[in-house]
């Protein structure tokens, strides 16, 4: 694998400059590993069956679960979607009002796409990430791109290279590192319903941001904060975003927050099996009740902006606790019916394998 360190330039000029060489192996069937708003992608050329088929051997990823198409320009659509179905009206204000950005949007698939990018779907994942080292190579390469998160399967998202390097270092021919990625969790996506509009993955793009620019109601999957529900979307029946460790949630009162997880502490106290603990929770929660666990498992954001800073930092977070040693980590939620709340507590419910209380 090799390395290239972008982080910082946002000249597009620049920076297609710069990545004139993994751009070119992109285009001829390389894996090339990018940051994206949203978190880094693991790339492949969309039109080419044996390099899609290179990220599922490199990710160990199941063969239907279907491939986002990240494109850097509107005239790229062309190619991979449809061109016998017109887009339907609500599809192109979407596009408008938040491309690029975090919402990927399910459409017809065009058929020069290689097929194992939509494996027995008539529709595809289409996203514009709206992240300068992401579009400049696109845009250099010349051609889509298909993109899953560039993890391991199974196993959290990486929202920094090392991350990536982690993973897949020894499977993938370049890893761009772009910085840290601002969102934190994947891209929300979308299935345009005859009566509705489905979330059927929350992220970036919010229900309340949606319903702002069309008319038909927006609504969620029912396995959006249910691990119990079927999956609408192939993809989310996985094992998902999940550490070695176990992640527990509680959300609601501070005060009941607080009681729940040392009553979980004491319990565990009481068990055979040794624990360690860690816990991510607002500053102001932290410094309240007093939580001084180890440095390297206790993490406090800050409490202004809570749900964005655990959006940004959890993944990284699930990874680091995992190699502080960490058995257990507790996680103050949010509410997950506003905002990047519901992609936070969506990414939690898949984690946790369900272990979410409301607690009040
Ligand atoms: O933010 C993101 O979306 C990131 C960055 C790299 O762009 N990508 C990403 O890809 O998260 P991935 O493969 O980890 O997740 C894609 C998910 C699938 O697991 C599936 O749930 C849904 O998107 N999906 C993709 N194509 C679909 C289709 N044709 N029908 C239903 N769901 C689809
Ligand atoms: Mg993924």
């Amino acid at each position: 694998m090799r390395r290239l360190t972008v982080v910082g330039v946002r000249h597009e000029a620049q920076l297609r400059e710069m990545l004139r060489e993994p751009a070119q192996s992109l285009r001829r069937g390389g894996l090339v590993a990018f940051p994206t708003e949203t978190v880094y992608g693991l790339g492949a050329n969309a039109m080419e069956e044996e390099a899609v088929r290179r990220i599922f051997a490199a990710k160990e990823r199941p063969r239907d679960n279907p491939l986002i198409v990240h494109i850097a320009q509107d005239d790229q659509l062309r190619d991979v979607i449809d061109e016998n179905q017109p887009l339907q009206d609500d599809a192109v204000r979407l596009m408008r009002a938040f491309w690029p950005g975090p919402l990927t949007l399910l459409l017809p698939a065009g058929a020069r796409l290689a097929p194992s990018v939509h494996p027995g779907q008539p529709l595809v994942g289409i996203r514009m990430p709206d992240h300068p080292v992401a579009r400049a190579l696109i845009a250099e390469a010349g051609v889509p791109v298909a993109a899953p998160s560039a993890n391991r399967s199974g196993r959290p998202s990486p929202t920094a290279a090392d991350d990536v390097e982690v993973d897949l270092g020894d499977r993938i021919d370049w890893l761009v590192d772009g910085g840290p990625c601002p969102i934190g969790v994947e891209s929300t996506v979308l299935l345009l319903e005859p009566d509705c509009a489905r979330i059927l993955r929350p992220g970036g793009v919010t229900q309340e941001m949606i319903a702002s620019v069309i008319d038909r109601p927006v609504l969620y999957a029912a396995d959006a904060f249910d691990v119990a529900a079927a999956p609408l979307a192939p993809g989310m029946k996985y094992r998902h975003y999940a550490p070695d460790a176990r992640v527990h949630v509680w959300w609601g009162e501070p005060q009941a927050i607080d009681e729940a997880m040392r009553a979980f502490l004491l319990e565990a106290a009481q068990d055979d099996d040794v624990m360690v603990p860690a816990l991510i929770a607002p500053d102001d929660f932290v410094r309240r009740f007093g939580w001084a666990l180890a440095e390297e498992r206790q993490a406090s954001l800050p409490a202004d902006a809570y749900a964005e800073e655990l959006a940004r930092h959890l993944y990284r977070l699930l990874r680091a606790f995992d190699r502080a040693g960490a058995t257990d980590v507790m996680v103050h939620g949010v509410d997950p019916a506003h905002g990047v709340g519901a992609a936070v507590m969506n990414r939690l419910h898949k984690a946790s394998a369900g272990r979410v209380r409301w607690v009040g």
